[in-house]
């Protein structure tokens, strides 16, 4: 069984659509553990209600960066201990050094609530035309605020910029004239809900594929011997 370690320092809602989906047989990976920047986040809740380890590891202060590097050393240990086959970021809210990612190459995955470009490039191509790219943690209210008419999700590959690296999945839901930033962040978290799941299984099963006929080309080197 794979196993994922989740850094989720929200309401969890997320990890929750992770545990469902296995739960339904819908996805064939274990939640490992999940990492909290936060204190009494329903992230850590739904960890523990689940019997998962639930790990808080505070930042107490993210402008002193020799603390900030030792954070993400920290945390790197921590999630190294849980041999992760995918560590999965649904509501973490700090930037990633490149010695956490050079650590886990390729192997982080990030869901953030708003549509990106496959190119990491300041536009992308909706339904109803070019739209700027919101990043950040501010994208909800960036859609509504610029008036925009369609927003959306997107699970993407986690490298040094900020929610810009190659996309995995995205999907895309109107905005309506009534909407507020709770009413559409919630459209969006049930776009994520949907697409996480898929979008974890997919990886790991492309990523399997291309191991298992990485074992098969060593059986055969030894047979040789
Ligand atoms: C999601 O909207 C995700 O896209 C963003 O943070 C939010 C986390 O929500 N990165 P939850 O904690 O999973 O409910």
């Amino acid at each position: 069984m794979k196993r994922l370690v989740v850094l989720a320092s929200g309401a969890g809602s997320n990890l929750r659509a992770i545990l469902e989906a296995r739960a339904r047989g819908e996805l064939d990976a274990d939640v490992a553990a999940v990492v909290s920047e936060q204190a009494g986040v329903g992230a850590l809740t739904i960890a523990m209600e689940a019997g998962i380890p639930a790990i808080c590891l505070p930042l107490r202060d993210r402008r002193d960066h020799a603390a900030r590097r030792a954070y993400d050393a920290r945390l790197a240990r921590v999630v190294a201990a849980f041999e992760p086959d995918l560590i999965v970021l649904a509501g973490w809210m700090l930037l990633l050094s490149d010695a956490f990612l050079d650590r886990f190459p390729d192997r982080i995955v990030n869901v953030h609530p708003a549509l990106l470009p496959d190119d990491g490039g300041p536009i992308v191509a909706t339904s109803r035309g070019m739209q700027p790219a919101l990043r950040g943690a501010r994208a909800v209210r960036e859609a509504l605020r610029l008036g925009l008419p369609v927003t959306g999700a997107t699970v993407h590959w986690v490298t040094l910029a900020c929610d810009a690296g190659p996309v995995i999945e995205r999907a895309e839901t109107p905005i309506l004239a009534n909407d507020d930033e709770a009413r559409l962040h919630a459209r969006i978290k049930s776009l994520e809900h949907r697409l996480l799941p898929e979008a974890i299984g997919r990886v790991l099963l492309e990523r399997s594929g291309r191991s298992n006929g990485a074992e098969e080309e060593m059986i055969v080197v030894g047979e040789m011997r």
